[in-house]
């Protein structure tokens, strides 16, 4: 099966590319920068794209930047749309309608994009990744406290456990929104918080800030869990023990 990943450099890209590679696929990676089995292309000016999908059976569409994935989508569709109709997987997250941030806002335009474009199409959502946790708490703690947003959960995910899923959707028929993929746990941004100061061995207060507007209350009522899917298997404290 020709099988393209788009964002194959990327957090989940890298994953999935390694879990399609150890079922028997060989997956062709899009990326901006040169490198060995990678297709040059940018989903930004379009430069390389009609190359890239040429030929493809399935596109997992994993690329993403913070400006939003509504123009980069369409451009993948449009030029895969001339290409043979691909079946089209594209990753989204869990939740999106009820936290107002500008970036889950182009989420939405994105799946719109799919969903109402000539592809056969699939879209999974998943709750936030493990890393964009860690990278979170990093960045918090280099004010000497560790400031997380007070009374909010969140139900991290491994991106193996995301690769997982992709991988047997990508080598399945186009099945239109599925089921949502959450991690194991639906924990208060809190707690992990300190799982992720005991593994990293640094000493902070964690503090619980209440922050105003509809994007803090839309992650405070848990709009972006999925408790009734959760289906991962990799814990947090799994997570940082691996990485
Ligand atoms: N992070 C989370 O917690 C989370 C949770 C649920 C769902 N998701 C979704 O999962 C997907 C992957 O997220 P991630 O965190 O793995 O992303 P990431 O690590 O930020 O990777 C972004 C990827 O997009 C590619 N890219 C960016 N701009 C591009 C462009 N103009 N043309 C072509 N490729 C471009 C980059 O490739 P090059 O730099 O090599 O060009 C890179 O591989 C996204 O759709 C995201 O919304 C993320």
């Amino acid at each position: 099966m020709d099988i393209l990943v788009t964002g194959g450099t990327g957090t989940l890209g890298r994953a999935l590319v390694e879990r399609l590679r150890h079922d028997g696929q060989a997956p062709r990676v899009l990326s901006r920068s040169a490198g060995e089995g990678r297709d040059v292309g940018d989903l930004r000016s379009g430069a390389g794209i009609d190359d890239a999908v040429r030929g493809a059976d399935v596109i997992v569409h994993c690329a993403t930047a913070p400006r939003g994935d509504a123009d980069t989508t369409r451009t993948l569709v449009d030029a895969a749309a001339r290409a043979g109709r691909p079946h089209l997987l594209y990753v989204s997250i869990v939740g999106i309608e009820g936290v107002p941030l500008p970036y889950y806002r182009g989420k939405l335009a994105a799946e719109r994009v799919v969903a109402g474009g000539p592809l056969p199409w699939t879209i999974l959502r998943a709750t936030q990744f493990h890393d964009l946790l860690a990278t979170m708490f990093a960045a918090g703690s280099r004010t000497g406290v560790l400031p997380v947003p007070a009374g909010t959960p969140f139900q991290p995910v491994d991106v193996t456990d995301v690769a997982a899923r992709l991988a047997e959707l990508a080598v399945g028929p186009a099945a239109a929104r599925v089921a949502d993929l959450g991690g194991p746990q639906v924990r208060d941004v809190a707690d992990l918080g300190r799982a992720w100061l005991a593994a990293t061995g640094r000493r902070r207060r964690v503090v619980g800030l209440r922050l105003p507007g509809k994007i803090a209350r839309g992650f405070r009522s848990g709009a972006h869990t999925a408790p009734e899917h959760a289906d991962g298997t990799v814990t947090f404290e799994q997570y940082l023990a691996r990485s």
